[in-house]
Order: structure tokens, then sequence, then C-alpha cells
């Protein structure tokens, strides 16, 4: 009887169980201990500290199933996986291993015994490879099984002797293929020939060296064993299925796809669909991994790859007619299929939904947009009868529209177009030496003039948190970039100060703003933003408004009071709405992506996948402002860095603290690391409004709002616009939202009905033009504009005076807006004469500033211009004559 996958792979832990193996977790697909891999890649790389000797394991055998992720490498090009039959980039390897207890007999004897005995393979079709000079490897497959002496072949280092990478451990190893072809007689000369006929099933490594850095091979302190089974393959051999796809691993989810797409899965009627099946359900299951796993979609790194199997995963499915969102519709079927045997499915299952859905959601409006650039692309390409599909658009597409290179190449394909791929490496290569030249020019600059400063012992100190004015002195001066000794009015310059109450703009709170005067010499600097290049260099900048400015002049350096107050107020109320989200949207779980707190407003961008429902942000500016009302005390103090783990004090994930770190607490209520300025008490910041919601990213919201006086402003301007709606139409705030809403109503339809009558006269007058079919050379021939009419009714019109006279030709157009539609259409006596619907209608399209073709007796076009379209007209009419006249 065929076993279920969930059984085969029961059966192999349990067969090791009863092997004194003890059964453990597959590790994350990111191996907490191994920060250089990317994804786990093999069942050993969560026992490669055990291996080295680095780290003692508990037990001396143990088995499991591991997820593994493989998307690039040679034998896993992201573009095959499947087109194949037996490539995934998530799959299982079941693995057994010995820790320094037994070594290269039973682990022979064991896999033997578990293939032949317990799940009855074939043994004819069984082979065995060892690695060339592994003497007693070959020696024991041949006494302790009974495998066909001529099914033991010997291969090099590359089959044969198995690294995890460039270092580590490794050693030779023995695998086992299987033959699959329909009488199994396969040959020596098809093993590890890369046919799906004879596939690898299971690797049997005899770990003894570490390889160094410099290539050369330790020895391990003990003798270990690590093997590796591809669980979907040896499900498709036990299931007798010819490809892994076919196996109940894939077909619940293929079938999931299918159903949503509502077309069969049939891989030889319908090919193309059916390898989109496929690579959606191969990547489905990644994703969701991953994402259990804690990996999210982005811009780099791991996230990349999730972004890039996403992408491709919803490139294929738009193939399928799938262009909405679909992945986390199939998701229900994969975790009922495996959170038996991996929980994490189910117990992560809110955040890999939302995931899914919120990145498929980004991707489909840079889809949108960079398939309708890519169209007119190919048509401009097409017309030119070129083949080749150029650098420095497929660069455009990526550049501007986000558009990922390997869908362009894909899609180019599609039309029988080749990527320019030289040209388009040359253009990314151009734009990374862009951003390089343009980082190192302004770095170099300001790097120069502080290592400088830093060099002379220069130093500002900052008594901004508690006072707005100082009196001090002058350190330095930057004029044009450079230092100098001293400036007279109107000159831009930056000045380094000795002391300064002027915070420097960080931690996302703008700098400050103010005055350096003189009274006594009439000096005065405006200074416009305020700068920390390096810890203690406090850069003042602006212009020199009166006086001369020298290098060691004294002066008062004054901050504007109401401005910084304005950011104070913005700044704690900042720490009050990352509390609130937290408590209303009911996680700790959110992390601040970033923030900017000016005297106008703040903005807050966090961790979360979808938009926040109205309902919430009234609720958080309600939390928000009652943390206002009552009045906490704001207190700042330091403490050192090591106790604030497990302090529930709120740190920023990423950013670099000190020893010594400045906690700012509104009485518990909120607990942050921060170095900003703040409000003494919360009932200072007064009234706090949100103002906008939005997304700023794929998994990142962000939240505007305003307090103080900027929110008073904010509310009183709204309340204008309502009052002047609500007086304009007469009625109260409170009906306005109906009124719109029944008001928008009205004009739908009215616009409706004006469409559908001025179609009815267009239609009631172009069937008048039946009337202007002319004879030309034996061959009715009609060329008119219909007028004001959209396409659809034109292709009707068009339709029925081409049956007042099927045997000619009807050349009809109609504007809409701007845009115009041709039609041509040829009855046989036409066709006869040589017309060509198709190929005539190009270059009038061309007139009207478009492009279109068809079929010999029917063509449609489009154009921008229909200012053209008398000439069009004529050169309609010219063309056709000159056919049937020629
Ligand atoms: N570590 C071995 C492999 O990945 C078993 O093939």
């Amino acid at each position: 009887m065929t076993m279920t996958s969930s059984e085969i792979r029961q059966s192999f832990l349990d067969f090791f169980k009863s092997k004194g193996h003890e059964i453990v977790a597959s590790s994350p697909v990111v191996i907490p201990t191994d920060k250089t891999l990317l994804f786990a890649n093999a069942g050993m790389n969560q026992f490669k500290e055990i291996f080295l000797g680095a780290r003692k394991s508990e037990w001396k055998r143990v088995a499991d199933t591991q997820k593994c992720i493989r998307v690039s490498g040679k034998h896993n090009d992201l573009e095959e996986v499947g087109r194949d039959t037996y490539h995934h980039t998530l799959f299982e390897m079941l693995g057994n291993w010995s820790f320094g207890d037994y070594y290269k007999r039973e682990a022979i004897s064991w896999a033997w015994e578990l293939l032949t005995k317990v799940w009855g393979l074939d043994k004819r079709r069984l082979w065995a490879t060892v690695y060339r000079t592994d003497d007693e490897a070959a020696e024991l497959w041949a006494s302790v099984t009974d495998i066909d002496p001529t099914h033991i072949l010997r291969f090099g280092e590359k089959e044969n002797f198995w690294e995890m990478g460039e270092t580590g451990p490794c050693g030779p190893c023995s695998e086992i293929h299987y033959d699959c072809t329909p009488d199994g007689n396969a040959t020596a000369a098809m093993v590890n020939a890369g046919t799906s006929d004879v596939i690898e099933i299971w690797n049997l490594v005899f770990m003894q060296h570490n390889r160094k850095s410099d290539g050369s091979l330790d020895d391990l302190p003990a003798k270990c064993v690590d093997t590796g089974m591809g669980f979907e393959r040896v499900t498709a051999i036990l299931q007798g299925k010819h490809s892994n796809y076919d196996t109940d691993v894939f077909m619940p989810l293929i079938s999931a796809v299918a159903a949503l797409a509502g077309r069969p899965y049939a891989p030889e009627k319908a090919p193309e669909d059916a390898v989109a099946m496929r690579v959606i359900a191969d990547h489905l299951r990644t994703l969701s991994f991953a994402i259990a796993d804690g990996v999210m979609p982005s811009n780099d790194g791991r996230g990349y790859v999730l972004r890039r199997l996403l992408r491709r995963a919803a490139r294929f499915g738009r193939s399928l007619g799938l262009t909405k969102p679909f992945l986390c519709d199939l998701f229900p079927t994969l975790e009922a299929q495996m959170a038996p045997i991996f929980p994490e499915l189910t117990a992560r299952r809110a955040e890999i939904l939302r995931a899914l859905k919120a990145e498929e959601e980004s991707f489909g409006v840079t889809l949108d947009r960079g398939i309708a650039l890519f169209n007119e692309v190919v048509a401009r390409i097409e017309a030119a009868g070129g083949k080749t599909f150029p650098g420095d658009e497929a660069f455009k597409l990526y550049d501007t529209y986000g558009f990922p290179v390997d869908l362009t190449v894909l899609m180019a394909e599609e039309k029988g177009l080749k990527l320019d791929a030289p040209a388009f490496e040359r253009f990314m290569a151009e734009q990374k030496d862009r951003a390089r030249a343009a980082r190192k020019t302004n770095a170099a600059a300001e790097n120069d003039i502080v290592s400088a400063f830093v060099e002379q012992g220069l130093k500002t100190s900052f008594v901004g948190y508690t006072t707005l004015v100082a009196d001090t002195q002058v350190l330095a001066i930057l004029a044009d970039g450079a230092p100098v000794d001293s400036i007279s009015a109107s000159a831009e310059a930056a000045v380094l100060l000795a002391e300064t109450p002027f915070y420097s703009e960080s931690g996302g709170q703008v700098g400050d703003t103010g005055i350096l005067e003189n009274a006594a010499t009439g000096l005065r600097f405006d200074v416009a933003d305020t700068q920390r290049p390096a810890l203690g260099i406090v850069l003042h900048k602006g212009r020199l408004a009166a006086g001369t400015l020298r290098r060691g002049d004294l002066l008062t350096a004054r901050v504007d009071a109401d401005r910084r107050a304005a950011i104070r107020r913005h700044h704690t109320a900042t720490h009050l709405l990352n509390a609130a989200l937290k408590q209303v949207l009911g996680t700790d779980s959110i992390k601040q992506a970033g923030s900017y707190v000016s005297p106008e407003r703040l903005r807050f961008d966090f961790t979360w996948f979808e938009a926040i429902p109205a309902d919430k942000l009234r609720a958080i500016e309600r939390l928000v402002t009652r943390f206002i009302c009552e009045n906490h005390p704001v207190k700042t103090y330091e403490m050192p860095f090591r106790d604030i783990p497990g302090s529930g004090i709120v740190a920023v994930f990423d950013e670099k603290y000190g020893d010594v770190v400045r906690v700012v607490d509104c009485d518990g209520v909120s607990r942050e690391l921060c170095g900003g300025t703040h409000v003494s008490a919360t009932g200072d910041i007064g009234p706090f409004r949100i103002v906008a919601e939005t997304s700023v990213a794929a998994g990142v919201r962000r939240i505007e709002a305003m307090t103080g006086l900027a929110a008073c402003d904010h509310t009183a301007d709204e309340h204008e616009i309502l009052s002047t709606l609500s007086s304009s139409l007469s009625i109260t705030p409170a009906e306005v939202p109906a009124r719109v809403a029944a008001l928008q109503e009205t004009v739908r339809k009215l616009e409706k009905d004006l469409k559908a009558a001025a179609e009815k006269a267009a239609l009631e007058k172009g069937a008048a033009l039946a009337a202007n079919f002319a004879d030309v050379a034996g061959v009715p021939v009609l060329v008119e504009s219909a007028g004001e009419l959209a396409a659809e009714p034109l292709r009707a019109l068009a339709d029925s005076l081409f049956a007042s006279h099927p045997a000619g030709a009807t050349f009809l157009a109609g504007t809409d807006g701007g845009k115009v539609t041709l039609i041509l259409k040829l009855g046989p006596d036409a066709l006869a004469r040589g017309l060509h619907a198709g190929k005539l209608i190009g270059p009038v399209a061309k007139l009207v500033g478009g492009g279109g073709g068809g079929k010999p007796a029917q063509a449609q076009a489009g154009g921008k211009d229909a200012t053209q379209l008398a000439a069009a007209l004529q050169a309609a009419r010219t063309a056709i004559s000159a056919a049937l006249q020629g």
C-alpha cells in the first residue's frame, strides 16, 4: 500500500529511533548559530560546532527532518525551479547523525536496510557511489549489503567529497542513486549525469576533516556521520510518481492554485500553466516557512531573496489570471498539511498572512506600472523588427519602477526578445559608481573639516537640556568649506562654539534655530540649522546678519524658544504615541522604524502590515490625549546600558548606544532611551491630532500627528472647510457626508445617461453612413468617422456597416475624448485584390500618434491625436483606392 508523505517522514524518524537516535527538531531556516549562512541548506548546519568540537552534544546519535532553502548555486538556479520535476527552493532533508559514535559500517548498512527492507525499494534500481580513494566504503557496500557489486561506482571530489562551504567540516561521502527509468535498466554512465532518469536520493557523509581558510585540512576531534536524504524525491519514488510535484507534498497546493485560477493542472495539455502552478506551490512553501522563522521580505539579504520569490510567484500568478493577492488564500492549505510537523506555521499564521498580503499588494502596483512601460517598449521594438530588449529600458524598469530584472528577462523571452544583458549590467555599474562618487565627495569634504577640528582638540559642550541661552565663545568658523578667522555681514557660515544650548539634529529631532549675538558690538548671526557631524562637534549653520564675526569672539547663543517648545511637545508626544499604539493594537512587537520630530508635526514609522482602521486611529489619538490630560511628570535620568535589556525600557533596534544611556520617563506611561528634548509634564503638549496614516514600505506604516498650536491651527482649518461646505449646501455639518455621497451618485448616473445618449445618437447617425459606401474599382468602400464614439460601440457600428456590404472594405474611426479608435474590416472582394487590414492600418494609425495591427481581414488600432483624424482618413482612402486600382 502506498505510504503518504507524512507516513514516509515518520517511518524514517521511527527507523532511526529504533537504532538509538534522539529525534530532534529542525532548526529554523536561518541558523541562529551561523549568521554567515544565508539560509539553512543542509541538515548538518545546526550541528557544525559539534563536529568541530566547539560544542558538546547531549546525544551521540540524532535524526531529524530539516527545512532547507536553496535559492542559488549551480544546481538550483531560481529560474529553473518549477520548470523541471525535482528542484525546489525549499525542501526537507531527512538526516541521521553520529557524533563520534558509529561510522561508515552502520551508516551504510542502516541506509540499505531502510531503503530495501523497510521501504521495499527494488535493489536492482539502487546505485552507490564512493569517493575515489575510499576503499573502506566500497568494501563495506560489497560486504554489509547485497547491492549488485557492479552498482558500486567511484567518483572524484566534485561528486563524492562533501564540504559545507569554503571552510568548515567536510569529508568523503557515499551517495545512493535511484534508477527511475521505466524498465530499471540504467547504466553506470547515467549515474551523476544530471538526468532525471537516475537521481541522487541520499548522501552519507563521513565527516573527518575541517577545511581551514588557507585551504588546508585538519582532522576533526572525532569521526562523525552526516546524512541527508531528499524527502520530496524519496516520496516521489515511494509513491511511484515521476515528478516530486505529483506527490501529496505538492498536489494539495497545486490543486488549490488550480481551483483559484479556475484552470486545470494539466502538464501535458497546458504546460505553461502547469509551470506557473508548480512555481507558486514551491515559492509559497519557502515564503511561509521563512516568514514563520522571522525573515521578512525586504530590499537586501535574506529579505530580498523572499521578495524575489514572492514577485516571481505573483508574476506567474498573473499568467494564470490571478491579479489580486492570492498567496495568502493558499496558505491555509499549506498550514493544514504541514503544521502537524512544523507547528510554527500555525503559531505565526497572522504574521505570515499579513506579510504575504502586504508584499503582494505593493508588488501589484509596481507590476502594473512596469508592465505598461514594458508593453510600450515591446511595441516599439516589434514595429522596428528588433529582437533585442535594450539594456537601458530594462534598467529604467528596474531603477524607476522597481521592476526586477529577472522578470523583465522572463517577459522579454515570452515575446521572443533577448535582453541586452551586458548593456543592462553597464547601466547598473554606472549607477553604482555614481552613487559611490556622490557619497565620497560629500562625505570627504565633511570628514576632512571635522577631523581637523577633532585633531585640534576643539569640542562643544551641550547645555541645552536646562537652558536656552548661554554665554559662549567662537572656537572656529567655517565658510565655503574651509576654516576662516573672520567673516563679515551676509556671509554664510558654520560656527563652532565652546558651549551651546542649541540641540543638533539627531534621533529624528530636527536641529534648533536661533541667534548668536553680541549687543555691544552689534553682532548678529542667524542660526538656520544645527548639526553634529561628530561627537562634541556642534556646527551652527546660518548667515551673519550684522557685524563682523571673529574666531575667539565672546557672544550669547539664544535658541528660538517658541520653536523649541513646539519641538519638545512633538517629541514627547511621539513617545506617548509609541506607547498608545502598542496598547491599542494589542502587541509589544511593534518596532520603531524611524521618526521625525519638528515644530510643525511629528512622523512615526513602525513595523505593521496593514492600514490602521479609522476607529483604531481614533482610539490611539484618544489614548495619547488621555496621557496628556493626566499630566504625567516627565523625568530624564541616566543608567548603565547593561541594565536596559529586560527593564521594559524601549530602545530603538539597531541604534548604537554608549555604556551610559539617557532614559526619558513619562511617569511609567512610556519609558524610552532618548537624547532628545522633552516637555516637563505631558499636559504641556496640549491638543494632539493624528493627521495622516500611510504606508512607507511593505510592512512599515507611518503616522503623522500634530500637537500644541499646530494641532489647534490644523483643527481650525478643518473646521473652516466643513463650515464652508455645510453653509454652501445649506445643511448641518453632520449631514455633509451623506449629501456628498448622494451628489456623487447623481453625477455618476447623469454621466452614464449622457454617455448612453451620445452613443445612441452616434449609432443612429452612424447607421446613415451606410449610404456613403462608394464603388472603387468594383469594390464597395467606406472610409468615415463616426464622430465621438468609444471603442466598444464603434466596433458594433463597424460590424453593422460591414454587414451591409460584406464583400468590400469598411474603415471606421471614432474619437473618445482626444483618443482615436480605427477599425478596418475587409470582405472577400477586397481581400481578393490584395488588401491586408493589419498592414494597412498601422501607417494610418501613426498619423494619429498611435499604432496597432491585426489579421488580413480585420484590424484595430488606437491613437492619441484626434486633431489629425481627417488627414489619417484621407491617407486610408488613398491607400485603399491605390490597392484596389493597382
Ligand atoms: N550534508 C550532506 C548534504 O547536504 C548530507 O548533502
